[in-house]
């Protein structure tokens, strides 16, 4: 049996062009000896948004070039690996194709297995990688597509507690961004803008906080930020810094105040199933790189007796390393794919839940 698993992984779902090499020993924790990210920000800059066929062209253009950097950096070569994990979904169809087609390629020519990769369970087991946090866990996936609470039970097994059942938080950031003006990606630029200012300057819902449950919903919070920003700019002609200020916090703070008292729920239907378990909460995903909602979290786990897990900001972001790692995943459990893999733009991780209602920049929620 080898002494080490070596896993390339590739990641190409939605603007950030990926690839990494992960390490790991049988019975020890992963190293991450490359990760290689090409973001796309400039690209889509004028669009106000992504546009799925300039981001599937870059990542067909960047993948074979990051794949040299991942190795090169990692100082290996590709006979040094034991399989190719590539995301194959959820995302946008043309850069999961770019992805899936290049491991393929890659694949056939070096005689190296190829992994499928659920991008939402790199997001989901980045945990285990970063911070070796054992099986059952509860995960709150917080990104620009995506939101819900999931338990983790394995490498496949996920049980969605609840999600939004419209925008996703980091798509509401970005659109905020839009709205005051600031740059994208939305979240770092409204956190950045938030910093100093009085988040109760405006008063923004707290929605779904009077239903029960674990579904969240944000798109009334960007409705209620667009009214807020139209009068002031009727009355003044414009923002002023503060103003961008002070909106920027309080949208924050709402959207801190949901995921706050919605994981409360979520922690206590954990512990209600796994009484004896010592629980942690997990997060994942773009918006678990914000501070503010780190904080929040942090400070709810520490009243429910739950440890707070949050991943270094460069891996709750999209990258190569979470991928590589569900490949080890899969690696050590036997479960492989082959040439006929294909990419699944919509791909639930619970299989077993009905699908989420509404649609994100990345389609139907999964
Ligand atoms: O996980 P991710 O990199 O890509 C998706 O799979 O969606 O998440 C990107 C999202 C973007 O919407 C971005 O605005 C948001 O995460 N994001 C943040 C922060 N950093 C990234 N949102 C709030 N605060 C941040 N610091
Ligand atoms: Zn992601």
């Amino acid at each position: 049996m080898k002494e080490y698993i070596t896993i390339l992984g590739l990641e190409s779902s939605c603007d950030d062009t990926a690839a990494s090499v992960v390490r790991c020993a049988r019975a020890q924790c992963a190293d991450i000896m490359s990760s290689v990210v090409y973001g796309q920000t400039e690209l889509h800059a004028d669009f106000g948004g992504i546009v799925p066929e300039i981001a599937a062209r870059a990542h067909a253009e960047k993948l074979d070039y990051c794949v040299e950097e991942a190795l090169s950096r990692a100082d290996l070569s590709l006979k040094n690996i034991d399989a190719i994990a590539v995301t194959a979904g959820p995302g946008l169809i043309g850069g999961v194709l770019s992805g899936v087609m290049c491991a393929k390629g890659l694949s056939a020519g070096a005689k190296i297995p190829l992994i499928g990769v659920n991008h939402l369970a790199g997001h989901g087991l980045t945990p285990r990688l970063t911070n070796q946090l054992a099986y059952p866990y509860l995960l709150l996936l917080v990104s620009g597509g995506h939101c819900q609470f999931l338990i983790v039970r394995s490498f496949d097994e996920f049980t969605r507690l609840g999600g939004t059942i419209d925008d996703a938080p980091g798509e509401a950031f970005d659109k905020t961004a839009r709205l005051l003006g600031l740059s994208q990606p939305g979240g770092p630029a409204v956190e950045r803008a938030a910093k100093g200012a009085n988040p109760r300057a405006f008063k923004f819902p707290r929605p779904l906080l009077d239903r029960p449950g674990c579904d969240m919903s944000f798109s009334g919070l960007k409705t209620a930020l667009r009214r807020a920003r139209d009068q002031l700019v009727e009355k003044n002609n414009g923002l002023t810094l503060t103003e961008i200020g002070e909106l920027s916090a309080g949208f924050q703070a709402a959207v801190c105040d949901v995921l706050v008292e919605k994981s409360r729920r979520a922690m206590r239907l954990f512990s209600a199933e796994f009484p004896t378990v010592k629980p942690a909460l997990a997060v994942a995903g773009g918006v678990a790189a914000n501070k503010a909602i780190r904080a929040g979290l942090l400070a709810v786990c520490e009243a429910e007796g739950f440890d707070f897990v949050a991943p270094p900001p460069e891996f709750c972001t999209d990258n190569a390393a979470m991928i590589a790692w569900v490949g080890v995943e899969r690696f050590r459990a036997g479960k492989f794919d082959d040439s006929t893999l294909s990419a699944r733009p919509r791909w639930p991780l619970d299989n077993h839940s009905r699908p989420m209602l509404g649609s994100g920049k990345k389609g139907t929620k999964a």
